[in-house]
């Protein structure tokens, strides 16, 4: 039989991995600059997290949500303690969609309205409501189109005002990114937040911040929305939440208040699951992951700053992007290929950063010796101050 064929892949076969370095089948060795898409948070196969799953699964990796579970109050009682976030409630499942399709269906269920806004360059999973709220025609199937999301500019408080002045009581919820990923390593301005959490107060309607990828930690604060010192009434997490192992969840506000039946499914919060997610906590908490992506992308950031060939390098914590020149646009491939470094890509010029939030400075400094190295190779006369992008 075979696979599927909708991944673009690389042709490398990855065997082991150990923090933030993986190896192929050749025993050649990477260094991991993109967490596999941002879900390595505490490095890969942290002795502690294969500890506490492989004692899980010697217990039991699995029953169903029709019994009591300790191991998701326990889980829960640390997430609050460590987001700040104490009265909210945990709603388990299983990955970064299906947590945005509960918040959506959730906030719809909750105001007995339909329509959300999102935003330009949006990207919130696969999904039917999340694929829906999702800035690209080109993976929303006939089935998905849907007259209840409007798409407005992102950071364009006027639109947003506007449109809440129009439609204000039809409005379930408003869905963001605070940083998006897909779309570029865009930065929401704070007072843009601000005015959304306003909006939805005014209106009744539920303020969802989408941290699947901006938040459990990678920002330097646990949620990416605390920078900008407001709540939401949802949060959608799934990515670092589990370093790999399945899990997502959303974080629900104490005045939404649950009803038997309204969600539901059949792994999220199995046993396995959660002695993974309780793991990468303890591990954020014990090695202040936090405080060290913040510091460790400030000097990324720095450093980058100094290269001839990037612009715009921007983000918080280890969630940093900058685009590339004309001349540099293989370097992500060149990177990879040439000297072993995962990055991430945003179309059409953006790379990515997104590595473990456990990354160390001598990681780092390998990182941009690599980086300064590939850009000589690649460019070796650069004009200076010339930037063409590959638009
Ligand atoms: C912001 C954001 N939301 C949702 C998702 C979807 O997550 P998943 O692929 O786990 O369904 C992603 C995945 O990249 C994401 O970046």
């Amino acid at each position: 039989m075979k696979l599927f064929d909708v991944y673009p892949i690389n042709d490398i076969t990855i065997v082991r991995a150990k923090d933030c370095y993986v190896w192929d089948e050749n025993g050649i060795q990477y260094l991991d600059m993109y967490g596999g898409h941002a879900v390595i948070s505490i490095g890969h196969t942290h002795s502690h997290w294969v500890k506490r799953i492989e004692e899980q699964l010697n217990q039991i990796a699995f029953y169903s949500n029709s019994i009591k579970i300790p191991l998701q109050q326990e889980l829960a009682d640390k997430l609050g303690k460590i987001s700040g976030k104490n009265n909210f409630q945990l709603f388990l499942c299983n990955s970064g969609a299906e947590a945005n399709e509960n918040a959506l269906k959730l906030a719809s269920f909750h105001t007995g309205r339909k329509k959300i806004i999102a935003f330009s360059k949006s990207f919130h999973g696969r999904t039917s409501l999340a694929v829906a709220a999702t800035d690209n025609p080109a993976i929303i199937a006939p089935v998905n189109g849907t007259d209840n999301v409007a798409f407005l500019p992102y950071n364009d408080e006027e639109a947003l005002k506007e449109y809440f002045q129009k439609y204000g009581r039809d409005i379930a919820a408003v869905i963001v990114e605070a940083i998006q990923g897909v779309g570029g390593i865009a930065i929401a301005n704070e007072s843009f937040l601000q005015i959304i959490r306003q909006l939805c107060n005014e209106n009744g309607a539920l303020f969802i911040a989408d941290e699947v990828q901006c938040g459990y930690g990678r920002t330097g604060k646990f949620f990416c929305l605390d920078h900008a010192n407001v709540d939401a009434d949802i949060y959608t997490m799934a990515k670092g939440m589990g370093n790999g192992f399945p899990v997502g969840g959303i974080l629900i506000a104490p005045h939404i208040q649950p009803k038997h039946g309204m969600l539901g499914t059949t792994f999220g919060g199995n046993h396995l699951a959660c002695a993974a997610a309780l793991a990468v906590l303890e591990i954020i908490e014990q090695d202040s992951l936090l405080e060290k992506a913040k510091g460790h992308g400030q000097y990324l950031m720095n450093e980058l700053k100094n290269f001839d060939g990037l612009k715009n390098i921007r983000g918080k914590g280890l969630m940093i992007g900058f685009d590339v020149s004309g001349e540099l646009k293989e370097l992500r491939k060149y990177l990879l290929q040439t000297h072993h470094v995962f990055t991430g890509e945003a179309k059409p010029n953006v790379m990515r950063l997104l590595p473990s939030l456990s990354i160390n400075r001598k990681q780092l400094d390998e990182f941009l010796d690599i980086m300064k190295k590939a850009i000589e190779e690649l460019n070796p006369h650069p004009l200076k101050g010339r930037f063409e992008t590959v638009l």
